[in-house]
C-alpha cells in the first residue's frame, strides 16, 4: 500500500448507496443506509465517505441529535456511528481524518458535544477515540435490531461504552 495514498472526504449521495455495501459485505445494512440517506436529505444526519481512486474506502455517519443511551440528553449533541475503513486502508490516518471532519462539520452546525458508542471489546477503536480526546462517560447494553436486505430481522447484543467529547470553540 503506498504511503502517499491520496484520498478525499465528502458527503455521500444516493449514488454511493451501492458502494457503501462494499461489494456485498455490508448488504445487510441496505435499509439502514437508505434510512440514513433519507434523514440526511432532511438535515437530520450527515453521511461522510472517504474516497480513493473513485472507490469508497471509509465512512462515518453523524446523527444530529442525541441517542437514548445518553443519560444527559443534552441538545446540540452529535452521535457518530457506522464508522469504518476498508482493512487494507487502515492505519494510514483515514479513520482519524474522518472523525476530525465529522467534528468540523458539527462545529459548523454549532454543535459542541459529540458522542460515539464503542463495543467494550473493540480496544483499537477505543484507543483511537481516546487519542482524539474522547472519554468514556456511560455504558449501554448495546441491544438493537435491524432488518437486513432479505427482510430478516437481526438482534445485536454488543455491550458498549458511550464516549464523549466537548468540542472547543471555532
Ligand atoms: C476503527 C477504524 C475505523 C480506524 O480506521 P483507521 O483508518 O485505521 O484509523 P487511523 O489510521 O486514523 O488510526 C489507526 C491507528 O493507525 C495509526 N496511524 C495513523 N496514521 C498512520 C500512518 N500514516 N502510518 C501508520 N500508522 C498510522 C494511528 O496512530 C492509530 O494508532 P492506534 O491504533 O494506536 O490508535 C478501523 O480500524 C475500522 O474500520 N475498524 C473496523 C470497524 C470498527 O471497529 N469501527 C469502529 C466502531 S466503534
Amino acid at each position: 500500500m503506498p504511503s502517499d495514498l491520496s484520498f478525499h472526504i465528502r458527503e455521500a449521495t444516493d449514488a454511493d448507496l451501492v458502494g457503501l455495501e462494499w461489494e456485498g459485505e455490508y448488504s445487510r445494512y441496505r435499509h439502514l443506509y437508505q434510512k440514513s440517506m433519507q434523514d440526511a436529505k432532511k438535515g437530520r444526519r450527515v453521511l461522510l465517505v472517504s474516497e480513493a481512486a473513485e472507490k469508497l474506502i471509509g465512512q462515518i455517519f453523524i446523527q444530529l441529535n442525541t441517542i437514548p443511551a445518553d443519560p444527559l440528553k443534552l441538545p446540540a449533541t452529535g452521535y457518530l456511528y457506522s464508522f469504518r475503513v476498508r482493512p487494507k486502508y487502515r492505519n494510514m490516518g483515514i479513520g482519524t481524518s474522518l472523525v476530525r471532519r465529522a467534528e468540523e462539520k458539527l462545529r459548523q452546525l454549532a454543535f459542541r458535544r459529540v458522542l460515539i458508542g464503542v463495543a467494550k471489546e473493540n480496544k483499537g477503536a477505543r484507543r483511537l477515540y481516546e487519542r482524539l480526546g474522547y472519554k468514556i462517560f456511560a455504558e449501554d447494553p448495546g441491544k438493537w435490531s435491524f432488518i437486513d436486505d432479505q427482510n430478516s430481522e437481526h438482534v445485536v447484543n454488543e455491550p458498549t461504552y458511550i464516549m464523549e467529547k466537548i468540542l472547543s470553540g471555532p
